[in-house]
Parts: structure tokens; sequence; C-alpha cells
């Protein structure tokens, strides 16, 4: 399938990364999920088109990597944050929305999960089932679940519960930043300097005024 963008390369800068930051379990646990949904990863779109970020082939991994790369920058600004449950949170905290979407022909189409239970559930679901598997403290384990289920940051918007941990706060904010980022330069691109871009949809929602 043809992708808009350099999956390959987005990965190998995803997995450059898990070896500067990630340790241990940590480490093993991420990379073995990364292993199993390798090529769901590489082309799943990363949301709705045209409604929402991302929303192409290869959208998921962009995504992941521009949250990724906030998560560490934040963690860099502010180091009282648990910076392994950052990282691995910015890896997985769009995991269940590898459930959401089935590719049919050369298109991705929802399916009934992304309605009954969302990607925030979906994603803790998969991501439970691993962590079985590893040697990682319980308040951690309860933490990446956390993460993972409530980045969204309110109900309505998929999220299990509103997030009550710093690191589940700020990655919501890395999350909404690289969402924001990417129909915001679209928008700066066809406007002139000094006007109002078109109505911006997804995270925006709203005209913007461009200097
Ligand atoms: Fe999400
Ligand atoms: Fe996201």
């Amino acid at each position: 399938m043809q992708t808009l963008v350099n999956v390959e390369v987005k990965m190998e800068r995803i997995k450059e990364i898990i070896e500067i930051e990630l340790t241990g379990e940590f480490k093993s646990c991420t990379l073995e999920i990364i292993e199993d949904y390798y090529e769901d990863m590489l082309t799943c779109i990363g949301s709705d088109a045209p409604t929402d970020h991302h929303g192409y082939v290869g959208g998921w991994i962009t995504h992941t990597l521009g949250v990724l790369e906030n998560a560490v920058m934040i963690c860099n600004m502010y180091p009282f944050l648990h910076r392994q449950l950052m990282v691995m949170g910015a890896i997985l905290h769009d995991l269940g929305k590898l459930k959401d979407y089935t590719l049919v022909g050369n298109t991705f189409e929802h399916n009934s999960s992304r309605y009954l239970l969302g990607h925030c559930a979906e994603g803790v679901s998969i991501l439970s089932k691993y962590l079985e598997k590893y040697n990682i403290e319980k308040h951690l384990k309860d933490g990446i679940l956390h993460i993972v289920g409530c980045h969204m940051g309110s109900q309505p918007s998929a999220s299990i519960m509103q997030p009550v941990m710093p690191e589940a706060i700020f990655l919501n904010f890395a999350d909404h930043m690289d969402a924001l980022a990417e129909p915001v330069r679209e928008a700066k691109e066809k406007t002139q300097i000094g006007d109002w871009t078109d109505y911006v949809v997804g995270t925006a929602e709203r005209k913007l005024y461009i200097v």
C-alpha cells in the first residue's frame, strides 16, 4: 500500500528514542507490542479524515512520533515527571485506534469497536494483557494503564476517566499539541498574512488569524 509519509523512517526514530529512554521491562514490553502490531502501526490512519487530525494512511505513526517527541521535550522541561511512563505512554497512547479501523481495499473504514468502547478502553484492554507478562510494580502498571485510558482528558472524547496523574495530564497536552499542529500548518500555508484561515476542524475548532 502506498503511504503519504515515510513510515519506516518514523518507526526507526521511535525505536531510537526507545533505546535512549526506556530500560528493563518497560522497554521489553513496548518492543513486544510494536513487534506484534508492526504492520498496523505503519499503515493505520491517525483519525477520521477530513474532520480530524492525521486522517491518512501512515497517520497513526506520524502522530505517535509527534506525541513522543513532545513527551521527551516535556520531560526535559519538567523532570519531576516519571520519564519511562511518559515515553511508554506516548508510544502506546493511541494503541486502541489500531482496533477502530478496518482496512477495506485501499481505505480504512470504522468498525463497531470505535463506537462501543472507543480507543482509550481498547488500548487498556490490549495493554493489560501484555503487562500481565512483565514484572513491573503494580502502581506503575496502574499508571501506564491510566495514561492510555485517560489520555483524551474528558469522557465525551473517549477518555475512561478524567486524568488524575500528572503524567496523564501532561501527555494529554502533548497529544493535543500534535493533533493541533498539522491542521494549523496546513491552514497557515493556504492563508495570506493578515487574513483569517478557513474553519480549522478537530482540536482547534475555530478560524485562526495569521501573522
Ligand atoms: Fe487518542
Ligand atoms: Fe493521540
